[in-house]
């Protein structure tokens, strides 16, 4: 853990001690009995600019309201809890409630989110938000944690598109990315994938990233147009080429427990305040990823467009076709096919 992140993890410690001395225990006031307030701490990995942020604070605002006062939720942005694959291991114990998680990382607590992190999956974001929304598709794999893991996965989230950006030059074809050594989300399918795709797997958090660009460590990185700019990676790999070759969702994660300890009243106040987060948070995403996109150009990145996708494509077939090894993981891309087509390309 780096200083920083120490510091805060102290303060954050420190107030949730404060906040449980100062309720007193039972904090009864005028003859009612009222239950201590209980702050959630939801760690993120990205800044206060991103719509997963605001909409996580007003969520916290809401369940406050909500609840009268009896929960709330307190966002930690940057990374200031600790990567995600360090973040989720404390969800799971207890320690830290509540978190967004690229889908990648969930892949080591059950491997059959693997299904959404493949690339060239989903055809549009609309056939993506469709698969999402049907809980006869998604129950069982958000449910699939909670007993191993102590994790309920509350929402899958629109995450971007994903693209490849590298220091050097504009990627038009696979010989142009061959050999480059690319930062990507730490997980098998993950390195599997930018293998297929010509290029040396880098895996790391995403906090490591644009020092490993600065340093030459790395080439370049994939990612959504938001973290190219809101990270400055832009400054330092400033080719960023539409290999459009992900769309892998973000999920919104807490520990099972915690939810659990909630009243039923509570828990269902919270579970009605969902579906208004992720609404927010995936409108604010589009808007999000075109003002990064502007500011990114203006800064003086390049974007290139010109890219042969059908080859990439090709090149990560047979990984698809490998990776839907079970019939979980038959019904997802079924479900994920119809989708597609009902939603097709615009
Ligand atoms: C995106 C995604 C994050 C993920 C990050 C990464 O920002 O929303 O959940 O952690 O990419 O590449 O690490």
């Amino acid at each position: 853990m780096q200083p920083k992140r120490i510091a805060a993890a102290l303060v954050a410690g420190f107030t949730a001690l404060a906040l449980a001395a100062c309720s007193g225990g039972t904090g009864s006031t005028g003859g009612t009995q009222q239950q201590p307030e209980k702050v959630f701490r939801l760690a993120f990995n990205q800044t206060e600019q991103h719509p997963q942020y605001k909409a996580a604070v007003q969520l916290g605002a809401d369940l406050k309201k909500a609840t009268n006062g009896r929960y709330s939720i307190e966002v930690y942005p940057n990374e200031q809890l600790g990567t995600q694959a360090d973040v989720v291991t404390n969800v799971s114990n207890g320690t830290i409630e509540m978190m967004y998680i690229g889908g990648p990382v969930m892949e080591s607590f059950n491997q059959d989110f693997i299904v959404f992190n493949l690339p060239y999956m989903f055809d549009s974001q609309e056939a993506q938000a469709a698969v999402f929304a049907d809980d006869a598709v998604m129950g069982s794999l958000k449910k699939s944690v909670e007993s191993s893991k102590h994790i309920t996965v509350l929402a899958a989230l629109h995450a971007g598109v994903r693209n490849v950006y590298n220091a050097d030059k504009a990627i038009k074809t696979p010989a142009d990315l061959a050999g480059l050594k690319i930062r990507v989300q730490q997980s098998d399918s993950q390195v599997k994938m930018i293998q297929a795709m010509g290029a040396v797997a880098s895996p790391m958090s995403q906090g490591e990233v644009y020092a490993a660009l600065q340093s030459g460590v790395l080439d370049g990185a994939e990612n959504n147009e938001t973290v190219f700019n809101a990270l400055k990676h832009d400054e330092v790999a400033k080719f960023y080429s539409y290999t459009r070759h992900l769309m892998i969702p973000d999920y919104l994660l807490i520990n099972s427990d915690a939810l659990a300890a909630m009243s039923d009243a509570d828990r269902k106040a919270f579970l009605d305040l969902i579906p208004g987060t992720v609404k927010a948070a995936n409108t604010g995403f589009l808007e999000f990823a075109a003002t990064s996109k502007a500011a990114s150009e203006k800064a003086g990145a390049k974007f290139n467009d010109d890219v042969d996708t059908a080859a990439f494509k090709a090149l990560v077939t047979p990984l698809v076709k490998a990776s839907i090894s079970n019939d979980v993981r038959q019904k997802l891309y079924d479900a994920v096919q119809k989708a597609n087509a009902a939603n097709p390309k615009k």
